[in-house]
């Protein structure tokens, strides 16, 4: 696979600077697959592959360069596994999710969503997003705004399935209220019911939690677990909350910093169904101890990266006084 492809721009190649590369114009062939560094775990076992990212460059072209977003990604999400991105902010988690969602094309490599491109999932609207912003309608009703989805499909309106989510996420007695009689955390949970009310085969959840408090937060946190649990939607959550990402995952993916790459990869063997009582427990904590220090020394890398070149540039701008 991939001989005659040209080899991909490294990390460390002349001219790429916190994930920023002069304008480069070599073509990167689709399907490239020349990578030795790539992390071993990031793609799955022996199950059925739901999600798969394979060799997946983004380049970002900006006025006079381009900015990288991933350098060569590699992941796989099983069927019915719950996989969470961990990574310091800009390091691509966002821009994973928007190539599974279809919202973006990669530069170069393969995005497959249960062996196909993601725009098939997403016009047959077998797939559930809820973004960091909760996005309901302000002056829908909740139930109305849960809803959607099947206003967006063109198919009749499910009233039960929309009562059992209200009820699932504990919503019941406000279908009838508008977003801004609900609190932050209520409104996400609504916006995670829209996600789900079409029994999505997918669930793509970009930080829903991080506008909450971090008691609402753990709460929510349970919640998911709990529906995820009962429905084992596969599901791949970006978050830069080392908790949230222990507590809720089969497996925890860590990207590194600008340009994203898969780091590292943490099977979580915590025993389900997870519960606050977990959280309190060691092997739990020993987990997110962890996986903390390996994010902290990943962002004093790209810190100290970023302090090289603000240097450079000083030392440069000198040069020219
Ligand atoms: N549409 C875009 N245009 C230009 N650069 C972008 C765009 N989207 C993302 N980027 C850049 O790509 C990198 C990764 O972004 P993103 O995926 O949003 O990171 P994260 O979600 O991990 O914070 C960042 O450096 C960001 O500035
Ligand atoms: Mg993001």
């Amino acid at each position: 696979m991939g001989e005659s492809a040209p080899a991909p721009i490294p990390p460390t190649a002349p001219g790429v600077e916190g994930g920023v590369v002069a304008d480069n114009k070599e073509e990167l062939a689709p399907g490239f697959d020349g990578d030795t560094r790539r992390e071993p775990g990031a793609t799955a076992g022996p199950g059925q592959v739901a999600l798969e990212l394979s060799g997946v460059i983004k380049h970002f072209p900006l006025r006079r360069r381009t900015a990288v977003a991933l350098d060569g990604v590699d992941l796989t999400v099983e069927k019915g596994e719950f996989v969470s991105l961990l990574g310091p902010s800009g390091c691509g988690k966002s821009t994973v999710l928007r190539l599974l969602a279809g919202l973006e094309k990669p530069t170069a490599g393969r995005v497959r969503m249960h062996g196909r491109p993601p725009a098939a999932l997403v016009k047959e609207h077998r797939l559930g997003i809820a973004f960091q912003h909760h996005a309901l309608l302000p002056w829908a009703s909740i139930a109305e705004n849960i809803a959607l989805p099947f206003r967006a499909a063109g198919r009749p309106v499910d009233r039960a399935r929309i009562a059992e989510l209200l009820r699932l996420t504990g919503l019941e007695d406000f279908a009838e209220a508008r977003p801004r009689q609900l609190s932050g955390g209520m409104c996400q949970r609504a916006a995670i019911a829209r996600a789900l009310v079409l029994n999505p085969e997918v669930l793509l959840l970009d930080e829903p939690f991080s506008s909450l408090d971090a008691v609402t937060r753990r709460r929510m946190n349970i919640e998911l677990a709990r529906i995820w649990s009962e429905q084992r939607i596969t599901t791949l959550l970006v978050t830069h909350d080392v908790e949230e990402a222990v507590l809720l995952a089969d497996r925890v993916l860590i990207l590194s910093g600008r340009p994203g790459r898969v780091r590292h990869v943490e099977q979580i063997g915590l025993r389900r169904p997870r519960s606050s009582r977990l959280t309190r427990e060691p092997e739990f904590h020993e987990t997110v101890d962890r996986l903390t220090a390996l994010l902290d020394s990943d962002i004093a890398h790209a810190r100290a990266d970023e302090g090289s070149t603000a240097r450079s540039a000083r030392r440069w701008l000198r040069g020219r006084g």
